[in-house]
């Protein structure tokens, strides 16, 4: 058995949760591989609606294992809040549930020196989801960070009190009132206490050497879904730097991130929204911000899932797309939110880049400045709903069709809104 993958190809916010929870059925265990809690995997289903940072998306199925893996970074007073909330609809979590011993913790000076940070860099601000991402990362490569497993040692608060000391004195060389700083609307030190008492929540979660779980489980046979978070264009190394997140969002923090040797990845599933979007700063070459963009932010709902933010729109950038596909080795494109188009008499696309008047299709170090250069297509307005891929539009369908010759990627699943049930399968397949 060979571990597939599902990833965002674009900005994040794909709508990746909703997929991992249709897909879920054919996997034994759902595995995440990187970020944290600035993910929010969005899932809808018999009316109820959840937002899940940090647990895999596979959790509302009996039965079925979900893994946080090492290249995760947890926030306990947020991992324990999410699990109250699936719990509280009926859904089993500590049975189906387990954490890596090696996956870093968020710690609340974590989340202060990201305010900090943040707030330093003044109009260069990133847009951070201020979750204490890039601050805990930052931690786990200068070898300074506190893990899961340091939880079960005697000396885990003298540890703790020591790193917390080390951020506080950074934090002193800033010109930052700490004592004004709210995080999720608390005080330094209340988050601080919430933060403790949840510790003892996930210490009720089994934590495991997830490697050796893993590939035990290959070895036996099981399905394995690994879940990624954020999007390609966000990743640490190929993202555009610096407004980035802080892990690879790519292939690679599959294999770093879960201890998955390459030769054991199998297909590569890459989640493409039908437009764009982007949330936080830093360059989007098909941004609109006219009423084109304005119409997709409404019928989309693009409003982050994490921080509310409305999230910038704009056209389908195949450039960046097969720049994310080429780098992550996309097996199957699976589009979603095509629904969102429905109501668009045309709809634009962005072939190509233009700088200082030389047109080109790749992705260059710097996007900033840089033109697309667009095609039309027809729109279908009509509504995608309660059809088959057979049944859909010609104008959806040749829409389809362009982006499938533009990526050299066959779309295997379409979805066409936001429940579990509006799934579209696609068998044909045009490339071949
Ligand atoms: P951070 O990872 O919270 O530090 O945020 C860094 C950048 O990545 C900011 O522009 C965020 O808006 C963006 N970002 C982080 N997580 C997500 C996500 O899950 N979806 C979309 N954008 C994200």
């Amino acid at each position: 058995m060979k571990v597939d993958v599902l990833l965002g190809l674009q900005w994040g916010d794909e709508g990746k949760g909703k997929i991992v929870d249709v897909l879920t059925p054919d996997y034994d265990v759902i595995a995440r591989f990187q970020g944290g809690p600035n993910a929010g995997h969005t899932i809808e289903f018999e009316g109820k609606k959840f937002i899940l940072h940090t647990i895999p998306s596979g959790i509302f199925y009996p039965g079925k294992v979900n893994v946080i893996g090492n290249g995760v970074i947890v926030d306990p007073y947020i991992l324990s809040l999410e699990i109250e909330k699936v719990r509280k609809q009926g859904f089993t979590v500590f049975d189906n549930l387990r954490i890596s011993r090696k996956a870093h913790l968020i710690l609340p000076s974590h989340r202060l020196l990201d305010a900090i940070y943040e707030s330093a860099k003044g109009k260069d601000k990133i847009g951070s989801t201020l979750k204490g991402i890039g601050p805990t990362y930052t931690d786990k490569m200068g070898r300074n960070g506190l893990r899961i497993g340091d939880l079960h040692y005697a000396d885990f608060y003298e540890k703790y009190e020591a790193t917390k000391a080390g951020h506080l004195r950074i934090a002193a060389s800033y010109d930052f009132d700490i004592a004004a700083v709210k995080i999720d609307g608390m005080s330094f030190a209340e988050y601080e206490q919430q933060w403790k008492d949840a510790i003892a929540v996930i210490k009720k979660i089994e934590h495991i050497d997830s490697e050796y779980f893993l590939n035990t489980m290959l070895q036996e046979g099981k399905k394995i879904l690994a879940e990624g978070a954020q999007g390609s264009l966000l990743d640490i190394d190929f993202g555009s730097y610096p407004f980035v997140t802080s892990s690879n969002t790519t292939i690679a923090g599959v294999c770093s991130g879960l201890g998955i040797a390459p030769s054991n990845i199998g297909k590569v599933f890459g989640i493409v929204k039908a437009y764009c979007t982007r949330v936080g700063s830093g360059p989007f070459p098909t941004e609109l911000s006219d009423d084109d963009g304005e119409r997709m932010r409404r019928q989309g709902n693009e409003f982050g899932s994490t921080t509310g933010r409305p999230r910038r729109c704009g056209w389908l950038d195949i450039p960046a797309l097969r720049y994310a596909v080429m780098l992550n080795g996309v097996t199957d494109i699976i589009l979603t939110k095509a629904d969102v188009l429905n109501n668009f008499e045309t709809i634009k696309i962005c072939t190509h880049y233009r700088k200082d008047d030389t047109s080109f299709d790749y992705m260059p170090f710097d996007i900033t400045d840089i033109q697309p250069e667009l095609i039309e297509v027809n729109g279908w307005q009509s509504d995608l709903n309660n059809r088959t891929w057979e049944q859909m539009p010609a104008a959806f369908t040749d829409y389809v069709r362009t982006i499938e010759q533009m990526s050299g990627v066959k779309i295997s699943i379409i979805s066409t809104g936001v429940d579990r049930e509006q799934i579209v399968r696609k068998i044909e397949n045009t490339l071949q």
